[in-house]
């Protein structure tokens, strides 16, 4: 599996896993099958993923609980990345919220149910615009020199934001809505990729139409004997070596598929047919 080195000294593979699907409905609550997931954890790093991301708000607090149920004392060069800045008021309900000793509490909070002495990658889940986004990246900045947080990285940002954060702190990644159909991001993948910042794509299998039968997806994925969700990954590890997708699963056999696709080498021709259809999606 490729690997990309976060903040000059983690080395990661680049299909990781996304620990938001551990929860339950609208991202609250337990899991409907509670051993499934930590197996899903489990067999994960056994197949070599050595990046999960998580959240303090994913159940609340439920995804890092089992990380750390599944696989602490984690095992050498696991790198979890978690968040902070996102309260939880119900079902779905993500309301906002950037005021610095609140994400200073988070990282004590997640600090604790991880288990670890220092977080390797600590990441503002949004930007609140009702505090100077200098006093948020402030804090965290704050927190890696108290040792607590290892690298910084930022959710769901603008190429200005990011350039007003790096006045601030030294950013290794960014991670925002990204995949085949959906590009928006596509000049903060290509600031990242420049600068050696990780871009983390969450939201990676959302192929939509193009998993239909007999779309593009479907044919390609024949000839590779794939699936449209492992095309849709191997597209995005193809489209910048700064990509490190986090698929997200509560079950064993997805996992396993998601895992496979980081074998699947895509031609430059495939790679093209399926920018362009998913562009025309
Ligand atoms: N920064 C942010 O604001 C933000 C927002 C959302 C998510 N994230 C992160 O990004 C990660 C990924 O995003 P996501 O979970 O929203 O989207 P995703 O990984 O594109 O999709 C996950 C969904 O696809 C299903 N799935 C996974 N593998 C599959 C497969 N091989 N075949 C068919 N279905 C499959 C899962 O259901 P099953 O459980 O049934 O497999 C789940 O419902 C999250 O886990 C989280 O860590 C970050």
């Amino acid at each position: 599996m490729q690997t990309f080195t976060l903040g000059g000294d983690l080395t990661v593979n680049r299909l990781g896993f996304g620990a938001m699907r551990l929860t339950g409905k609208g991202t609250w609550g337990p899991p409907a099958d509670r051993d499934e997931c930590l197996r899903v954890l489990r067999r994960a790093v056994e197949l070599g993923v050595n990046f999960i991301d998580t959240a303090d708000s994913y159940g609340p607090y439920i995804s890092e609980e089992l990380i750390r149920e599944a696989l602490h004392p984690y095992p050498d060069g696991l790198v979890i990345a978690t968040k902070a800045g996102l309260l939880r008021t119900g079902p779905d309900q993500w309301p906002v919220l950037g005021f610095p000793p609140y994400l200073r509490q988070e990282c004590e909070m997640s600090l604790r149910r991880l288990g670890v002495d220092c977080i390797d990658l600590f990441q503002l889940h949004r930007i609140d615009t009702k505090f100077p986004l200098e006093d948020q990246v402030g804090e965290l900045a704050a927190l890696q020199s108290e040792g607590k947080i290892r690298h910084i990285g930022l959710s769901e940002v603008t190429v200005e934001q990011l350039e007003a954060a790096q006045q601030t702190a030294t950013i290794v990644s960014v991670q925002n809505m990204y995949n085949l159909t959906a590009r928006t991001a596509e000049s903060l993948l290509d600031k990242a990729t420049d600068e050696g910042i990780a871009f983390i794509p969450w939201f990676p299998l959302a192929a939509g139409p193009l998993a239909a039968p007999d779309g593009p997806l479907q044919r390609i994925a024949a000839d590779h004997d794939a699936t449209p969700s492992q095309l849709a990954l191997a597209w995005l590890l193809k489209r910048s070596p700064a990509m490190l997708p986090i698929p997200g699963t509560s079950r064993v056999a997805h996992l396993e598929e998601n895992v496979a696709a980081a074998e699947i080498e895509l031609s430059d021709d495939e790679f093209e047919t399926l920018s362009n259809a998913g562009s025309a999606g």
